[in-house]
């Protein structure tokens, strides 16, 4: 296989911290951006280094992350046709679940949860990417999140045509019968698939999001993964010591 991950952090023993400590408060740390940007690498990356730390952290990803979740995510990708609209409603449903099954009760016990795409992922996908009205998306997006804010977005940014070139490069997931389709776990792929008018336009919309709250963190995709875990987990930290963790504790 293919893998252009260098990330070359050491992620150490994480049994030897098996004491986990608490933030004062839950933290919600949310990755978005689009196909192929490094999302879940990043994700994976920030999970075991605040494992390292000690800190009592999940990580887990929509629109899967619950059996219902993965049940819509296979739904989803598998329909030929589906409209905007019933598509967002599916994938609020999932992130109802999500949040109700795992999110919430992790914030409530002062977890920090890491999630592979949230809200922000419905506004640039079905709002910017598909025209739904963003200001409905809103909504249904507070409904399903519970009103939870996120403490902190990451977005990944590059050019659709290098993140996309990055996941087809991944020639042990091309199916046998169709060497243009890449497959997941799921067998099917859905939004990597759209011409690149669609990915640019998610990209725009994840650009003009990020600019209008404090949230967002917004990193160039195209450095290398060591380069772009060094920043996020520099971010992370800064987020945990205005939330009460000791600074010995987030040493290396
Ligand atoms: N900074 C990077 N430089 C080069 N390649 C990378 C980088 N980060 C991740 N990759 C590679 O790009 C591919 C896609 O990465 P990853 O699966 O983390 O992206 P993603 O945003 O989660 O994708 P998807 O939207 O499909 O879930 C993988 O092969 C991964 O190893
Ligand atoms: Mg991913």
């Amino acid at each position: 296989m293919k893998n252009n991950n260098q990330h070359s952090l050491d992620f150490g023993d994480i049994t030897s911290k098996l004491d986990k400590i608490n933030v004062n408060k839950g933290l919600l740390i949310t990755f978005e951006g689009g196909e192929g940007v490094g999302k879940s690498t990043q994700a994976t990356l920030l999970y075991h280094q605040l494992e390292k730390y000690g800190i009592d952290c999940i990580k887990t990803q929509e629109p899967g992350g619950s059996v219902l979740g993965n049940n819509i995510r296979k739904w989803v990708k598998s329909s030929g046709s589906i409209s905007a609209l019933s598509e967002t409603l599916l994938f609020e449903a999932a992130r109802s679940q999500i949040m109700t099954e795992i999110i919430s009760p992790a914030l409530r016990q002062n977890k920090v949860v890491i999630v592979d795409r949230f809200i922000d992922s419905t506004i640039s996908y079905q709002g910017f990417g598909h025209g739904l009205d963003v200001e409905i998306i809103n909504q249904l997006n507070k409904i399903a999140s519970k009103n939870v804010i996120p403490n902190l977005t990451i977005l990944l940014d590059i050019e659709p045509e290098i993140a996309l070139s990055r996941v087809s490069n991944q020639t042990d997931l091309f199916t046998e019968e169709d060497d243009n389709k890449r497959v997941d776990s799921e067998n099917q792929r859905k939004f990597e698939q759209k011409p690149l008018e669609f990915h640019k336009k998610v990209r725009e919309g994840y650009l003009s999001l990020s600019k209008n709250e404090k949230r967002w963190f917004l990193i160039n995709a195209e450095q290398k993964s060591d380069v772009i875990a060094k920043l996020i987990l520099d971010r992370t930290k800064e987020l945990l010591l205005k939330n009460g963790v000791e600074k010995t504790r987030l040493e290396d």
